[in-house]
């Protein structure tokens, strides 16, 4: 399972690609405005130049196809692992028709909520579909049996595109995403950051720590006394 971040802070990413488990980042409007950025275009060929040759996701923010098409051509001028981030509405179906037929067009179909979006999104020629699983939880429903449905579907029919389970919360949605298969989870830095804590694991290395100083208090104490 591919691990991707959510955000678009440079030096978090900067510091967790280090850790060599992070294969792309997605962005969004919003995670942009956190991120404090200034300069879109600068901002996304910096992640890209971190992440490469991992896929980065940059968003479109027109909403008729038109304006889509135009903002998808300059995004995807910017590196060769920048991806452009579509709506799954109407007018985002006849973009992703049409941008999917370039060469170079990348796409994650984006704020997916249901397998049907899905369908329609990976039908018009998506690379990814991203189901938001965590807004779904928020509204008390199951966010994770999107993932399972589309999971299935594509299975059905062979369909190529990736299933990115986004809007990840916590550990546990990445556990239950790669339990189901689903091909990429896309995590804010403080999930992937709490993947790699285990209580355990501290107390273990102290122990093991403090048990070793006393094999070199020992040794200290033969060597003075040979
Ligand atoms: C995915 O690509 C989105 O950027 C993201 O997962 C949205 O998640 P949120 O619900 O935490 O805003």
């Amino acid at each position: 399972m591919k691990i991707w971040l959510d955000t678009a802070v440079i030096e978090e990413i900067r510091e967790l690609v280090s850790w060599g488990v992070v294969d792309g980042v997605t962005t969004n409007p919003t995670l942009m405005y956190r991120a404090g950025a200034r300069d879109f275009k600068k901002h996304i060929i910096e992640i890209c130049e971190i992440v490469a040759p991992g896929p980065v996701s940059a968003e479109v923010i027109s909403t008729d196809a038109e304006g889509m098409i135009r903002e998808a051509e300059e995004i995807l001028s910017w590196a060769p692992n920048v991806v452009v981030k579509i709506p799954t509405i109407e007018e985002g179906l006849k973009a992703m028709k049409v941008i999917s037929s370039w060469p170079n067009g990348r796409i994650n179909a984006t704020l997916i909520f249901s397998a049907n979006q899905a369908l329609l999104a990976a039908k018009a020629g998506a690379t990814y579909v991203s189901p938001f699983i965590g807004r779904l939880d928020d509204a008390g429903l199951v966010g994770m049996e999107v993932i399972r449905e589309t999971m299935t579907v594509f299975r059905n029919y062979d369909i190529r595109a990736e299933i990115v389970t986004s809007s990840v919360r916590h550990p546990r949605h990445v556990t239950e995403a790669a339990k189901i298969g689903a091909h990429i989870v896309t995590m804010p830095p403080k999930v992937l950051r709490t993947m790699i804590k285990h209580p355990f694991t501290d107390v273990g290395l102290k122990r093991f720590l403090d048990d070793w100083a006393k094999v070199e208090a020992a040794m200290r104490e033969g060597q003075a006394g040979a």
